[in-house]
């Protein structure tokens, strides 16, 4: 579900897996489910189908599992309709859009007792187990602090105009469970990742990984206490900034 950038990758390497077939591809953007369907077509043996609705697919009952690549907004409803399916989940991170959300998923799973594996990856790279094993050995003695950072030049989203909805989108399925919004220019693909209303921002696009490799090594859960701070400043576009005593608009 959702192939458009991630969500390719991952059915290409679960295609070239041994026991495992993809069997439907679904995309609400036409031009990404056909791309994807002809780049696994040429992986393994057989063509997937392409249902742009996955609540549809989910009615195979051949299909074991769901891998979920759609934006932050989908991922824990799209989830839980899977899991009631009586499917098992791959999903990508994050796991929802809020932390609520993600409650929401281990109580769903603990009730259909399926997989809902999130897909943060490091978990399972041998140079990072190794790292992290030697961190659990005392290659640094006690571990009690972790800094982590991700930087990037990411260039503006501009300002978007509201424009009729694209012939290969079906707008209506992509927004889901948000509410609704009018079609902008500068939304689909990706740039969603920085609204509130549908993304998560950089924390936890990129900063969900390394959170998750300062939990590992530090042996520890939950935060106590979250403070967070920052800004544009560099560009005046719509990117949803935060700033000292910021309360995000979720209207906007
Ligand atoms: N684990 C990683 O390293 C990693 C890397 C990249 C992205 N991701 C995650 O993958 C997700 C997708 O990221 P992306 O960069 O591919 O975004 P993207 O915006 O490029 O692609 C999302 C795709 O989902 C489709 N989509 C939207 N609603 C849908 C629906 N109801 N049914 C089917 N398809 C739907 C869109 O049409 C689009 O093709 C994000 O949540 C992101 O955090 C994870």
């Amino acid at each position: 579900m959702g192939v458009n950038s991630r969500g390719l990758a991952l059915s290409s390497n679960f295609a070239l897996q041994p026991n495992c077939e993809v069997v439907t591809i679904c995309d609400v953007d036409t031009r990404a489910a056909e791309k994807c369907i002809t780049t696994i077509d040429g992986i393994q043996k057989s063509k997937p189908k392409n249902q742009p609705d996955f609540r549809k697919a989910l009615e195979d009952k051949d299909m074991d599992a769901l891998v979920i690549a759609a934006p932050d907004h989908w991922h824990a409803p799209a989830a839980i309709l899977a899991s009631k399916a009586g499917k098992h989940v791959y999903l990508e991170k994050p796991c929802s859009h809020n932390p609520h959300e993600g409650e929401l998923l281990v109580a769903v799973a603990a009730k259909y007792k399926n997989v809902v594996q999130m897909g943060n990856q490091r978990r399972s790279w041998p140079n990072v187990k190794s790292a992290i094993q030697d961190i659990k050995d005392g290659a640094i003695g006690r571990p009690y602090f972790a800094k982590g950072w991700y930087t990037n030049n990411r260039a503006t989203i501009g300002i978007g105009k509201t424009a009729p909805v694209p012939t290969w989108l079906n707008y209506d399925l992509w927004q889901g469970p948000a509410p609704r919004r009018a079609y902008k220019d500068n939304v689909i693909h990706y740039n969603w990742h920085w609204f509130w209303h549908w993304g998560t921002g950089e924390a936890l696009n990129n900063g969900t990984h390394m959170l998750d490799l300062m939990r590992w090594g530090l042996d520890v859960t939950y935060p106590n206490k979250v403070t967070s701070l920052g800004g544009r400043y560099r560009y005046k576009d719509d990117w949803k900034p935060r700033y000292p005593g910021y309360q995000p608009d979720l209207s906007q």
